[in-house]
């Protein structure tokens, strides 16, 4: 391989947009996991530019902050006043005036660029030793974009924009895609000498074309296998479009991996996902951000994840997850919201309707139902009662809740934090836990059952209830009136767990042994 000359990338995105009809400046807008201008950025990265300059403008301080988080590496450089694409690449020239070799242009608004395409074009610009090489594509519908105008051989003569163009020259079908390579010093020539005389009233970045070919420079075109990838986005209708394309792409890409996608028309799944091998993502699923699927978890159907880890057999099923992550074989709703911090162990449990936050849920430990548990370290093999709080709020200061391994906590608890529930120990069903339970106690914190014998018949007589408990009672079918049901706060452990009364652990339920 012959040493490649230096290389300059330099991005336009001072545009305003205004048919985005937006106050985020357009290329910040989203698009599966990037924004527009994070996209073109990831697309030039491969060509190992020496500099990166990203011209900015409109909402440049917005579009300033997001590249220090995305790109780092790349400078801004200021165009106060939009005159055109050309003012825009000699300002960021003028901004770097040691660059020489190649310039690489991209507009900032061309997100399904591929990085193959850039390399592509880049490579041949430097192997033909061409003064400047344009991306080009064959549309179906070039409305509102600049026109490739070839000479009779075929070569490059000129590029003009649809507002001056010819009718003849409206109907070419080869358009401008915006992404270009140059020779820099023979850029730097005829930037010089562009001139505002066009329907814009603009400098054109486009006209250095036909000012160097008009010179005998070697300008050439470099068509773009795929289409779609030079598509750009000025308004909403478009970033949607260019949406489905990208999905389109993006589960393609997966399923060729062996991912299984069972509806990719409802799966979005973001560019900086990954996922492993054989699993399945069932219809209606977001994945986002840094969100990773393992081998062989299943995740769906309605469900979004962002920022989260789901492990090698693991299933979530119609949930919401939020830098949360899932351990091998653990498993997920239906309906839960995992919120930041929430860490299941393997093969651990989050039920029906519960929402977890900064928790840590051990493995093998459940928490099927209807529960909040917020700011909680649960150990082993523990299993959590239905419609538990760990209430981890005091109107000030968040405070944690611990529960040790094989611990059996009973339905409708409250854990009222800071607070310790240790090994082996067990709740009373309905307790409000204020105060650490020792390894292998029973916590019993609720007020007493008393039965007022005969209150229906006598202050609901004559209705349904006291007519049914009449004949209950006739029948013999009610428990005697001498044995009040046993109470876990007034019996022996023994007798309370032989009635299966004490817990009502797992399914609000008296048996803690099938829980
Ligand atoms: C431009 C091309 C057109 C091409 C199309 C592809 C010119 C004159 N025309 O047209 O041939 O088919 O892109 O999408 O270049 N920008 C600046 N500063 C400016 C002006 C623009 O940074 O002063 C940026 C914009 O933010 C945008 C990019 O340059 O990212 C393109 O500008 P835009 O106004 O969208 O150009 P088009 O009219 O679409
Ligand atoms: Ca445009």
């Amino acid at each position: 391989m012959t040493q490649a000359p230096p290389r300059t990338v330099v991005v336009l995105a001072a545009g305003e947009g205004k048919r985005m009809k937006s106050a985020l400046p357009k290329v910040l807008h989203p698009l599966l996991g990037r924004t527009l201008v994070g996209h073109v950025l990831a697309a030039a990265a491969p060509v190992g530019a020496a500099r990166t300059l990203v011209v900015v403008g409109h909402g440049a301080d917005q579009v300033t902050a997001h590249l220090a988080e995305i790109a780092p590496a790349a400078t801004p450089v200021l165009q106060a006043q939009q005159h055109g694409t050309g003012h825009a690449v000699r300002i960021a020239l003028e901004a770097a005036p040691e660059s020489e070799g190649t310039v690489i242009v991209l507009n900032g608004d061309v997100p399904l660029l591929r990085a193959e395409t850039v390399t592509a074009l880049v490579e041949a610009h430097e192997r033909a030793g061409a003064a400047a090489t344009v991306l080009a594509a064959e549309v179906a519908d070039p409305t509102g974009l600049g026109r490739i105008v070839r000479d009779p051989a075929g070569g490059l003569e000129r590029i003009v924009e649809e507002r001056d163009a010819s009718a003849d020259e409206r109907r070419i079908r080869e358009i401008n895609a915006g992404i270009y390579a140059f020779d820099a010093a023979r850029l730097r020539g005829a930037l010089g000498k562009l001139s505002t005389d066009n329907d814009q009233g603009e400098e054109y970045l486009t006209d250095v074309f036909g000012l160097l070919a008009a010179d005998g420079q070697a300008v050439a075109v470099h068509v773009a296998a795929d289409a779609n990838e030079t598509l750009g986005c000025n308004d909403r209708v478009e970033l949607a479009g260019l949406r489905r394309l990208l999905r389109d792409r993006i589960n393609e890409g997966w399923m060729r991996t062996g991912v299984t996608i069972a509806d990719p028309m409802t799966t979005w799944i973001d560019v900086t996902v990954t996922l492993g091998r054989d699993a399945v993502i069932d219809q209606n699923t977001q994945l986002r951000g840094a969100t990773a699927v393992a081998e062989g978890a299943t995740v769906g159907p309605d469900v979004t994840l962002v920022d989260t880890t789901v492990g090698v057999g693991a299933t979530v099923l119609r949930s919401h997850a939020t830098g949360a992550e899932v351990g091998d074989g653990a498993s997920v709703g239906p309906y839960a919201y995992l919120r930041p911090g929430s860490r299941l162990a393997r093969k651990a449990k989050v039920g029906t309707f519960v929402e977890t936050k900064n928790a840590e849920i051990g493995e093998g430990t459940k928490v099927p139902h209807l529960s909040y548990v917020g700011d909680a370290t649960i150990g082993e093999q523990s299993n959590i009662g239905a419609a538990t709080v760990f209430v981890n709020y005091d109107g000030i200061n968040k405070h944690r809740t611990v529960i040790g391994s094989h611990a059996r906590t009973g339905a409708d608890n409250m854990f009222v934090a800071p607070v310790q529930v240790g090994d082996g120990a067990y709740t009373a069903a309905g307790s409000v836990i204020v105060s650490d339970v020792p390894p292998g106690a029973l916590g019993v914190a609720r007020g007493q059952q008393r039965n007022i014998e005969g209150w229906v018949a006598r202050r609901r007589p004559g209705s349904a209830a006291a007519e049914a408990a009449e004949r209950a009672l006739q029948a013999g079918t009610a428990l005697p009136a001498d044995q009040p049901p046993a109470d876990a706060s007034t019996s022996e452990s023994e007798t309370v767990h032989d009635r299966g009364r004490a817990g009502g652990v797992g399914e609000g339920a008296r048996d803690t042994r099938n829980a």
